[in-house]
């Protein structure tokens, strides 16, 4: 079983080509992957706009799909004409995407169907405008192709995510390779949730923020502080400086929710904390130098990750589990996994982290979802987009 995997869901255009030997206990190989990253746009404006991240989409996915082919050396060229039929249909399908549509119409006639059995696409959690380009054109290769496509959940792909080795080519996929059951903490921009896996496509939400992801109080606290988007590696790398230096702590931000019995989580009263801090310091004429943003940026990050890895751990005793998972954007900060690996090692607990690379938004994860997860293959006629979609 091959698959072409496809993300679209927030400001990262991601293909992949991946085969799985068999359904039980598969080993995979990931023969191509490739991520296009609008970050450098996004950041001229602090944040990501829904529809700018559709057009970027639309006009990067088909050069990404042709480059990915060409590197698991699937891309073949070869007069494909296309029927009127066809081209009509496809017209209806890609009429809101209309660069994407005369790249199709001008670059798949032109080349070989692809020895692909599947396609996988994310339908959703993330920003509508943004998935529909991934998903009309999914639908698009699958007309011309006739090549079926299956759904994928982001949230099960950043969970299925840390299955993938460093060298990110050839490993297995099971519970056990997984470790489940397990708490998954999933910590992106756009999510922060506390997830019980109890086996590969059987989830249960545990809790999750009220208001502001993790990964976006960090960008927020970003812009607050002059730093470029995305904020969480800049926040981190000023973190760490203040560390490195030995600040003297002065500031004290709220640990929000931290006492609370339930798994929920929320970011945007720490945000504004840090935000009042910064009017005081300019009320009172206190420069806000170099030192005064370390010191916020490691208060900051101090705060987040006494909250995650305190809910994450009570997850995890609460349901007994021997295993944690950690997925999404925030995943790759260094502070959190050296706490949380600290703390779980503590008490008995195992975790794991996605390898370099793959902490943030990437195809491989949705192929493993596409693969094996949990939304059962339909209609390509009936996919849809589902920002809030749940795990
Ligand atoms: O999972 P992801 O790539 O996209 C979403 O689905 O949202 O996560 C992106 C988020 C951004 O908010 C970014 O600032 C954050 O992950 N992030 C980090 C780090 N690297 C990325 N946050 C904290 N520390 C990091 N090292
Ligand atoms: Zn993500």
């Amino acid at each position: 079983m091959r698959i072409l995997a496809i993300e679209t869901s927030c400001d990262e255009t991601a293909i992949a080509v991946l085969s799985a030997t068999k359904a039980k206990n598969p080993t995979i190989t990931v023969e191509a992957h490739l991520v296009a990253s609008q970050a450098a746009l996004h950041a001229q404006y602090g944040g990501v706009f829904p529809n700018m991240a559709k057009r970027e989409h639309a006009r990067a996915i088909l050069p990404l799909v042709i480059e990915t082919l060409k590197k698991a050396k699937l891309y073949k060229k070869k007069a494909a004409p296309l029927s009127a039929a066809a081209e009509k249909r496809l017209r209806m399908l890609l009429e809101r995407e209309p660069e994407l549509l005369e790249l199709f119409l001008s670059e798949i006639p032109r080349m070989a169907r692809p020895t692909v059995d599947r396609i996988a696409v994310t339908v959703g959690p993330g920003l509508a405008p943004a998935l529909w380009v991934g998903i009309n054109f999914a639908r698009a290769l699958s007309l011309v192709w006739d090549i079926p496509v299956v759904p994928a959940n982001h949230m099960e792909g950043h969970v299925l995510s840390v299955a993938v080795p460093a060298s990110k080519k050839k490993f297995a996929l099971s519970e056990k390779s997984l470790g489940l059951p397990a708490i998954s903490l999933l910590v992106s921009g756009g999510h922060t949730e506390i997830v019980f896996a109890k086996k590969i496509g059987s989830y249960k939400l545990l809790g999750r923020t009220r208001d502001d992801a993790a990964g976006e109080a960090f960008d927020k606290v970003a812009r607050m502080l002059e730093l470029p988007y995305p904020g969480g590696p800049e926040v981190s790398r000023l973190a760490k400086d203040a560390r490195i230096a030995d600040l003297p702590k002065t500031l004290a931000l709220p640990r929000p929710m931290l006492a609370s019995p339930d798994f929920d989580f929320s970011f945007s009263g720490l945000k504004t904390a840090v935000l009042y801090h910064l009017r005081d310091l300019a009320a009172t004429g206190e420069a806000i130098d170099a030192n005064k943003k370390m010191e916020i940026a490691r208060e900051f990050e101090d705060a987040t990750c006494d909250v995650l890895v305190k809910k994450t751990l009570r997850a995890a005793e609460k349901h007994k589990a021997k295993h944690i998972i950690v997925g999404g954007g925030v995943s790759a900060n260094a502070e959190l996994r050296t706490r949380l690996s600290a703390a779980a090692r503590a008490s008995g607990i195992s975790v794991t982290f996605p390898t370099k690379g793959l902490s943030t938004d990437n195809a491989i994860m949705i192929g493993l979802a596409g693969l094996f997860g949990k939304p059962a293959p339909i209609s390509s006629k009936k996919l849809i987009a589902q920002g809030n979609m749940e795990l």
